[in-house]
């Protein structure tokens, strides 16, 4: 098989693509190169271009017949939460003109499988335990609303000229597969509370009076290696014919709340982190868990690795 990856140079793409080429497909690269780094996909060729702007026709359509694509998989998008809030219409020139742009090329190319890079931001705040696929999907940032938009726009696709789409809902992803691939942004908690421990600060925390068992937000964190592992699942999930789902929960299925991450940082890095208590950040829901059934029952695809691995490995890769 050839896949294209687009931000396969990133810090979750390029964990699909050294997958994919341990599994032996052939695999090419778009990716502006703006937050991606070329040396992380090995010899995998890469197309420096951004999606959300004219030139993407083009070399999109290079790459497709260059390469004799077969299926896309399209993490390429802006990811903050807060920078969306502040820069909205930032966020729908990429992440949507982006997706438009990707999902024309593969109309005009005959390229007619993606996987495509969702979120559980599309949820937004939910009012029950674990959130499910079929469940409202009520984002609350725009972020979360583009995301929410690309589905439509692959199931549109998939009606008007029969593209084969499977949307990944990634809830919070963390740690490293490889220590080269590790998560370079500082963008989420894990991270954060690194880079604390470099500069002895504490490391704050957001609210310690939400209605949980120990009162700070819980979240569902996933090993970015399960993660990419859900790629290839999804993309051998788009050969079937019958396909009864085609947007899937990527979790662990349980919560670990804030201070619990605390814990784990402790006890993997051996510094004894003290937390920085302060307000409630704006938007945060205190409980964002996924419902996995649909995921383990039909793509057979369940988590192997728990906190302490997604820990360990971001502090292997951070000390890296
Ligand atoms: C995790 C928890 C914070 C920083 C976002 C997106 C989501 C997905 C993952 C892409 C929260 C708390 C954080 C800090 C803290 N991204 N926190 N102190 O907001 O759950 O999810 O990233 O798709 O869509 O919304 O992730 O890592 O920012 O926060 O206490 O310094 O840690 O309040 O409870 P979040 P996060």
């Amino acid at each position: 098989m050839s896949v294209l990856v687009t931000g396969g140079a990133g810090y979750i793409g390029s964990h699909v693509v050294r997958l994919l080429q341990q599994r032996g497909e052939r695999v090419v690269v778009v990716d502006d190169l703006s937050n991606g780094r070329a040396q992380r996909v090995g010899d995998a060729p890469v197309v420096q271009v951004d999606l959300g702007t004219d030139a993407a026709a083009g070399a999109l359509a290079s790459a497709f017949a260059e390469h004799d694509v077969d299926a896309v998989i399209h993490f390429a998008a802006r990811k903050q939460v807060g920078e969306s809030v502040a820069k909205p219409a930032r966020y729908w020139a990429q992440n949507v003109g982006g997706t438009a742009n990707l999902l024309q090329a593969m109309e005009d190319a005959g390229v007619g499988k993606l996987v495509f890079s969702s979120s559980a931001a599309t949820y937004g705040a939910p009012a029950t335990a674990l959130v499910r696929e079929d469940g409202p999907a009520e984002p609350i940032n725009p972020y979360g609303q583009t995301k929410l938009v690309g589905e439509w726009m692959s199931r549109a696709a998939g009606v008007a000229w029969g593209l084969r789409a499977a949307n990944l809902r990634y809830f919070n992803v963390a740690g490293a597969g490889w220590s080269d691939l590790g998560d370079a942004a500082v963008m989420n908690l894990i991270p954060i509370v690194f880079r604390a421990l470099d500069e002895g600060r504490a490391p704050v925390v957001f609210g310690d009076d939400y209605p949980t068992p120990d009162g700070s937000c819980i979240r569902d964190y996933v090993h970015v290696l399960d993660l990419a592992r859900a790629h290839l699942a999804a993309l051998d999930h788009l050969a079937a014919d019958e396909r009864p789902f085609d947007t899937f929960n990527v979790g662990s299925g349980s919560g670990s709340s804030v201070f619990e991450v605390l814990r784990v940082v402790r006890e993997v890095t051996g510094v004894d982190v003290q937390p920085d208590v302060r307000e409630r950040r704006a938007g945060d829901p205190p409980q964002l868990v996924a419902d996995v059934s649909r995921i383990n029952d039909t793509l057979g695809w369940s988590t192997t690795k728990d906190l302490t691995d997604i820990v360990a490995s971001a502090w292997e890769a951070w000390r890296a």
